[in-house]
């Protein structure tokens, strides 16, 4: 198939979440497959910077009736996927990528605008005719609505279906509603079951609305999306799209997520020689300055400092659980208000606790290799990679019973019968009570249950949540869209 897939980011290239993981993953994996498979993303100032090698030097993206934009084209390729990138000053050339560090930029919708059409108009201009668009999340769903309204209907895309894929439905890409005409999009689609959001646009809605096949990036969390509460506001949408809408889990880059041949850890490891973990852990205790000994539990975090990943729980057990005989790590970017508290812990317990606000690759994987549990008690969580590279680095982890968590992480009961099977430990609730007792448990088992704790480790390391799977699955949505287009 020829599938042309537009990302706001990807991994290697420019990186914010999870998002840019999967933007890479995924397209290398089915180039492995033998699919021909495009990405299509900005320029964003940090690339510019690299200076690629320009292969179209003028695009013209008609983006009304009556304006157009232009952008230079550049090339690069990653994990051998060949990957455009659009200049386009104005909107890509700042700062930030998405906001300037406290406000979402207020231009967003016009640039992503044009990423979604530039996307297609390129794919056009070079001769690419793709079987199939791919597009993710609030920044490409518009392309959906621009394949479907403006350039399904010529012979070049009359074939071609699309699919949009949530990797998390609580960013939506809200716009103001004056400038519909501005975005390429009727006024008819100013009503709630289109674009329509409390009189803004909805760029989410329009990736929902419009592609022939939508997934969330777990079955729990496609489940979650139908619920109202768990929603975000959208079920309706999302109900209206029928079986339409699946949920294919994501997989794991075992290339680069592997205790066997990581060069970033101090010592490499397996599940039946853990004396380099050991050795990891006590690299990092050395150069963060805690205590150097195997003999004490090690918790550890990696993450985007938001609401979503269970900071306001999280922090009120940590304070409880910060004493002599435990060790606190916590990597992180993002909400200052999050980074305040935890700094303010950090400072509070300086023997047990390191924060280290940033972000940071190289340290991520030290961190995995190092700990002996994973806290990842998010409050939701529609796939969520972590707790996989964890399972991988026998960092057990520790979650919230909630979208792709629930699906990647088998829970240990309380009488231990599940043992053979179990991988980590979980919470039902949002309660930081819950949390602490399970953390208090956590540290309970290693010290006293040593077999156990061995079990879990070892259980979660053979665990595989591969991309071969994954794009297996997409390929079968793929060609459901297509087919499901064929008879529209
Ligand atoms: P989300 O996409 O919601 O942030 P995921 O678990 O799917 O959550 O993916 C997060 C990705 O970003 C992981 O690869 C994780 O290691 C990485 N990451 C997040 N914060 C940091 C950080 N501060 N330093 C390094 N990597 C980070
Ligand atoms: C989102 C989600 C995360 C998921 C990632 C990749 O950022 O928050 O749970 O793993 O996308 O799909």
């Amino acid at each position: 198939m020829k599938i042309l897939y537009l990302s706001s980011e990807v991994q290697g290239l420019l990186k914010t979440g999870g998002l840019a993981d999967v933007s890479r993953a995924l397209p290398a994996e089915l180039v492995n497959k033998g699919h021909d498979i495009r990405i299509v993303m900005p320029c964003y100032r940090s690339l510019l910077e690299k200076d690629f090698p320009v292969v179209l030097p003028t695009l013209i993206v008609p983006m009304t009736p009556t304006e157009n934009e232009y952008c230079t084209v550049r090339v690069t390729e990653i994990s051998g996927v060949t990957v455009y990138l659009l200049e386009h000053h104005k909107y890509f050339s700042r700062h930030g990528v998405y906001d300037d560090g406290v406000t979402g930029y207020i231009d967003n919708g016009q640039r992503f605008a044009f990423l979604s059409k530039a996307g297609l108009e390129l794919a056009k201009a070079i001769g690419f005719q793709p079987d199939i668009l791919h597009t993710s999340d609030w920044q490409t769903g518009l392309a959906a609505y621009y394949l479907r309204a403006h350039y399904g209907y010529t012979d070049y895309f009359a074939k071609t279906a699309s699919v949009h894929t949530v990797h998390n439905g609580s960013y939506q890409g809200q716009t103001s509603g004056a400038l519909w005409y501005q975005l390429g999009l009727t006024e008819d689609l100013m009503r709630p079951e289109m674009l329509e959001d409390y009189g803004q646009i909805n760029l989410l809605k329009a990736g929902i609305r419009f592609a022939d096949k939508v997934n969330a990036v777990s079955p729990g969390y496609r489940d979650e999306l139908l619920d109202i509460p768990t929603s975000h506001g959208l079920n309706q949408m999302y109900y209206s799209r029928g079986e339409d809408f699946v949920g294919l889990l994501n997989g794991c880059d075992y290339g680069e997520w592997n205790p066997e041949t990581d060069p970033h850890i101090a010592q490499n490891y397996s599940a039946d020689d853990l004396a380099g973990k050991a050795a990891c852990k006590m690299a990092l205790q050395k150069e963060l300055g805690l205590t150097v000994s195997d003999q004490i539990p090690m918790f550890a975090n990696i993450s985007r400092l938001t609401s979503q990943k269970g900071y306001d729980q999280l922090i009120p057990a940590l304070q409880r659980i910060a004493r002599d005989g435990v060790q606190i790590v916590l990597l992180g970017s993002g909400d200052p208000h999050y980074a305040h508290q935890l700094e303010e812990l950090a400072h509070q317990h300086p023997e047990t606790v390191r924060f280290i606000y940033g972000y940071s690759e190289p340290l991520s994987h030290k961190i995995e290799a190092a700990a002996d549990y994973y806290l990842m008690p998010s409050v939701f969580e529609p796939c969520g990679l972590n707790q996989i590279y964890s399972l991988r680095y026998g960092a057990v982890p520790i979650v919230r019973r909630t979208g792709g968590l629930a699906g990647t992480v088998v829970p240990l009961n309380d009488d231990e019968s599940n043992l053979q099977q179990a991988t980590g430990l979980h919470v039902i609730s949002t309660h930081p009570d819950e949390l602490t007792q399970l953390i208090e448990r956590a540290i309970w088992i290693w010290y006293h249950s040593k077999a156990s704790f061995l079990a879990l480790q070892q259980n979660g390391m053979a665990a595989r949540f591969t991309w071969d799977q994954a794009a297996n699955d997409y390929l079968a949505l793929y060609q459901s869209a297509l087919d499901a287009r064929r008879t529209t």
